[in-house]
Order: structure tokens, then C-alpha cells, then sequence
């Protein structure tokens, strides 16, 4: 049994994410989480909010609440979506807990150590109105790059550009919207990641199974111009984790707080901790997730990520981990993601544009959701939802393929013999084809599943339900049934085994809808189909079941003009 520690990209705590969030990370590693666990591996999947940072603060003052407060409450509502999205996370945890604090403290005092921490007198952007220094998104202005005269200090969203405050043409405050500001300096901490990079570069060219756009971001980063860049890692804001070397204080930079970039990442390691103290477990519980020395070291850890986090994960983070000289587990494999569109543009968080979590879920179940999105997963360039094609793809797919098969041979077994495997004769020539063909495509299917090849699993997976649909149109039980009812009956019995298998592979895809299948099909088996033959015969003769309701409902055009519509514009 292999050991897989997953984790996902921390979505922020900002508000309610949107789809395009949601396939960039927290879903296909909701995916592999599945799939692993269905295999029979140990799996630890991890995810947390991101608590800190501008974000957070400007989503606060928004909602007119206390930092804390916000977090606690948004903290919740992520919690229930994620629970209803079937988002199968160990354990769900925040950046802002005390168990982070005390390993960000800690991290940050190794590197001081091994001397990979200096101090540096920064220039910083100052609002006089405010009475206060604007980092990151606190200031707004003109994206030097591009001339999007909305571009965030930290980042212009229009060409992604990465950004200083002080780039910024014409800054204005987002608190205030002053553009009395001044050019202040003040001290920080910088990590020296410079100092680092040949250890890098050795590492990410070890890991030649790595996707390009992966290798290609972090390469990118590590030798374009100057290469790889000192990065400061401390900010002058209340909320967030203080600056300390450990327990001690940290003479200079009272009243400062680490940079969102820097903690976040350490909380993949501190939701363990916290996910051990929630269960009751001890130290060694989840340190052997984490620790090589204490057992890691045969544990896979994959990451789940969009592009734009990439940087961050293939050089900051580790840097981090290597610079602090103590054997912490490094990212075996990244999965990174390019961007989903929406409709012609793009989804956008600060701009309400597309369809969010908890609005997909009012108009439709989670898997309608999770199956378009993994089926269209933005894996080799960026993709895009239109409700033309996710029209399609529920009402072919779910509904006419796999529903109307669940269905048809639940409902024919219940008129012609009841609602119980009935008695037939051996499989034949046409079931021991199928079994022939189902070995293969299911090979297949594990393949891609291994390499986390998204779009690729699904459409395998549609290909193993299509081969089930297809034999039931040419054996075609409801014709044999007049001439021979014990074929017609073997037939049936392969169908709704059939119904059983395809409810283990599925699951990882649409947890909900399988899980009903196999509910109707009464039966607690799960057991992953490493032998087909055998797999077609765990249901036996006379083994009851009854007719599920309807798997999927078709989406009317009625139905998509609807919310196409109704989503066109934007969300408050
Ligand atoms: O881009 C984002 O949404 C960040 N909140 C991801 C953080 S991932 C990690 F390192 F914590
Ligand atoms: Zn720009």
C-alpha cells in the first residue's frame, strides 16, 4: 500500500471561489484523492484557507468586520461548499492557526541561522491620509507594463504582471483613495533566495516527469534576467503572523507581520499538525506525513495548483524547506493548471464575473459540476466554460450514456423478472468480449489516473460506460427475451454488475451519483476491479436491488438561456 500525501493550493479567504478556482486546484486533487483511496492507498489530503495578507484585510473591511471575525465566518462558509462540492479533505484547516504561527516562527528562525535572512531598508509606498504604509493590494494605480489603470500593487490582473507597490504610475490608496502618498523607507526581512538557486535549479531538473508548464515557469524564474530574486518576506501589517525567530522577539521589526507568500505554504505542514490535534492523534501521527526522518520518506506528496502559484511552489516554498537544513518532505510531483475562462472572458473574483460556488450549486447537484469541470480540466492551454457545452456534455454524458444505461437495465430486470439478479446460464462469447475490451480501457484508465492526466481519465471513463451501453444494444435482452429468457437473464446479469463496476470507477469523478448506484444496487463492495472477470460476477443470483431515481436530469434550453443570462452580468 503506497502512502500519497496531497494537498491543494489554499484558497483565499476573500469571499466564495468561482469554478475556475475550483478545476485550477481543490478539484482534481479531490480527484486523485479519491482515486488513491479507492485503490486502496493511505491517503493524507490537506487543504486550508489563506487567512492573510491584503486579501483578507480588504475583503474585511468590505464586509465592515474585524479581520478575525471575517476570517472565522468565511472560514465556515468554505468549509460547508467545500463539504457540498464532496470535497474529500482530511482535513480543511487555516493559516491563521496557532499550530502555523509557531512553524512559521520556527521556519523563519532556521533560515536566520543558516544565515539566508537579512535585513534591508525597503521603500515602501506611505499614505499620509491613511497614517499608514500600503502594501501589496492596498495601493492602486497604472500597470506600468500594460497601462490597465487598475493594477494592484502586488500584481497587475490584466497582463498578470508581477508588481511592486512602488511600480505602480499614478498609486492611489484602496483605503482612501488618497494619492497623497510618499516614498517611505522602512526595514524588512528578505530571504536570500539567490543564495539558493544552484540547489534549486539541481532539484527541479531532478524531476524530469514534471509537466512543462511547470519546469518551464520555475526555469523561467530561476534564469530570466537578474535569475532569482531575494524576496521580502515581511510586511507592516496587523493581521497575520508576527515576526519572530521563534519564541523570541525579533529586535526591528516590532509590529510587523511574515508576508502571506511566506506563511501560506507552511500551513501544508501545519494543517497536518492541526489536522493530528483535531483527531486526538499524537506528534508522530502526522510528522510521519512530513518528517523523512520520522517515516516520510517513502510518502509520495503531489501538489495541485494553478499556474499563476507555480513560482511560489517550485522556488519559494522550497527554499524555504531546504534552507532550514531539516529534513522536511519536498514536493514529489506538481500539478499545475492553466486558467478556465468564462463565456468570452474571464473569471474574476474582484470583478464578480462568472459563477461561483454557491451559486452553481442552487441551480445544480455537485457532480453536474465536477464532471464538466475534470472533463474539461484546463490541463494542456486555458479552457472555457459555455453553457452550450456544458449542456452537452451533462445531457450526452451523464444523462443519456450513463443514467439512461443505469436505468434501462434496472428498470427491464425489475418488469421482466423482478427486483433481484435472476438466474441464467454462464457468461458467453459477446460478456467474455466486453470483459476483453472493459480490461483494457480500465488499464488505461488507472494509466492516466497515475499520471494525473485529468482529461484523459474522463474520457476514458466515458469510453468504459459507452462499452457497456453498447453491449447492452446489441445483446439486446429485451428481443432475446422472447426467444431464450435464461440469455436474456445472463445479460441482465452482466448489466447490472455493470452498474457496480462502474459506480467504484466513477467515484472518484462524481462521488454522489455513484454512491446511489450502489445504494440501488445494495451492496457495500467497492473493491477496485483489478480482476474484470471477477469483478462482473460480485453481484450473484438472487442478490436484490431496486430501481435508483433518476441519476442526472437533462438541462433544458429553457434551462440554459436561463442562467445564461442570469450570469451574464456581474455578482455584487
Ligand atoms: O493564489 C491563491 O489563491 C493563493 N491563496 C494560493 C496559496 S497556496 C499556498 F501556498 F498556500
Ligand atoms: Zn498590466
Amino acid at each position: 500500500m503506497a502512502r500519497i500525501l496531497i494537498t491543494s493550493a489554499l484558497p483565499y479567504i476573500n469571499g466564495i471561489k468561482h469554478l475556475g478556482n475550483l478545476i485550477g486546484s481543490q478539484l482534481p486533487a479531490d480527484l486523485y484523492a479519491r482515486y488513491n483511496r479507492g485503490r486502496g492507498n493511505e491517503v493524507m489530503f490537506l487543504c486550508a484557507t489563506d487567512e492573510h495578507g491584503t486579501p483578507a484585510e480588504l475583503a474585511a473591511a468590505k464586509a465592515n468586520q474585524p479581520v478575525a471575525d471575517y476570517c472565522a465566518d468565511m472560514q465556515k462558509v468554505q468549509t460547508d461548499i467545500a463539504n457540498r462540492f464532496g470535497l474529500s479533505f482530511d482535513h480543511f484547516g487555516r493559516s491563521s492557526s496557532p499550530q502555523n504561527h509557531k512553524l512559521t516562527q520556527h521556519f523563519a528562525s532556521k533560515l536566520a541561522d543558516a544565515g539566508l535572512i537579512t535585513e534591508v531598508a525597503d521603500r515602501q509606498v506611505y499614505s499620509n491620509a491613511d497614517g499608514r504604509f500600503l502594501p501589496d493590494r492596498y495601493v492602486e494605480g497604472t500597470c506600468p507594463n500594460c497601462g490597465y489603470d487598475g493594477a494592484r500593487g502586488d500584481q497587475c490582473e490584466e497582463c498578470t504582471k508581477q508588481l511592486d507597490p512602488t511600480d505602480l504610475i499614478n498609486p492611489r490608496s484602496t483605503i482612501s483613495g488618497s494619492t497623497d502618498l510618499e516614498v517611505r523607507e522602512t526595514k524588512h526581512l528578505f530571504l536570500r533566495q539567490s543564495a539558493m538557486r544552484d540547489q534549486l535549479d539541481q532539484w527541479i531538473d531532478s524531476k524530469s516527469d514534471w509537466p512543462i508548464l511547470t519546469t518551464s515557469i520555475a526555469k523561467k524564474w530561476l534564469h530570466d534576467g537578474d535569475g532569482l530574486q531575494d524576496r521580502g518576506i515581511t510586511r507592516d501589517l496587523d493581521w497575520g503572523v508576527p515576526v519572530k525567530k521563534g519564541d523570541a522577539d525579533w529586535p526591528g521589526m516590532e509590529g510587523k507581520v511574515f508576508y502571506v507568500w511566506f506563511d501560506a505554504p507552511i500551513e501544508y505542514i501545519a494543517c497536518a499538525n492541526e489536522w493530528a490535534e483535531a483527531n486526538g492523534k499524537s506528534d508522530a501521527d502526522w510528522e510521519r506525513w512530513w518528517r523523512t526522518d520520522k517515516g516520510a520518506d517513502d510518502v509520495k506528496y503531489v501538489q495541485f495548483m494553478g499556474k499563476d502559484n507555480v513560482p511560489f511552489h517550485t522556488l519559494s516554498f522550497p527554499a524555504t524547506i531546504l534552507g532550514s537544513g531539516e529534513p522536511w518532505k519536498l514536493v514529489d510531483h506538481l500539478k499545475s493548471f492553466n486558467y478556465l475562462n468564462y463565456d468570452g472572458g474571464q473569471f474574476s473574483t474582484s470583478k464578480g464575473r462568472g459563477v461561483f460556488m454557491d451559486q452553481a450549486l442552487e441551480i445544480l447537484p455537485a457532480d453536474y459540476w465536477r464532471w464538466w469541470l475534470l472533463s474539461h480540466a484546463p490541463e494542456s492551454s486555458d479552457s472555457e466554460f459555455t453553457w452550450e457545452n456544458f449542456q452537452q456534455s451533462v445531457n450526452k454524458d451523464l444523462a443519456d450514456v450513463l443514467g439512461n444505461f443505469v436505468s434501462r437495465i434496472t428498470k427491464f430486470c425489475r418488469s421482466k423478472f423482478g427486483e433481484a439478479i435472476p438466474e441464467g446460464g454462464e457468461y458467453g462469447e459477446q460478456e467474455q468480449a466486453l470483459i476483453a475490451e472493459l480490461t483494457t480501457r480500465i488499464r488505461a484508465y488507472e494509466g492516466h489516473m497515475e499520471a494525473m492526466e485529468i482529461r484523459k481519465s474522463a474520457q476514458e471513463l466515458r469510453a468504459i460506460w459507452v462499452a457497456g451501453n453498447e453491449y447492452l444494444q446489441s445483446a439486446a435482452p429485451w428481443s432475446t427475451f422472447k426467444s431464450d429468457p435464461e440469455k436474456a437473464a445472463t445479460q441482465v446479469r452482466m448489466g447490472l454488475n455493470l452498474i457496480r463496476l462502474y459506480a467504484v470507477l466513477s467515484a472518484p469523478f462524481i462521488p454522489t451519483a455513484t454512491a446511489s448506484m450502489l445504494s440501488a444496487m445494495d451492496t457495500l463492495n467497492t473493491s477496485w476491479p483489478d480482476d474484470v472477470a471477477e469483478a462482473l460476477n460480485a453481484l450473484q443470483v438472487g442478490h436484490e436491488f431496486s430501481v435508483p431515481e433518476v441519476l442526472f436530469a437533462k438541462i433544458t434550453d429553457d434551462q440554459r438561456e436561463e442562467w445564461q443570462q442570469r450570469f451574464s452580468g456581474v455578482r455584487d
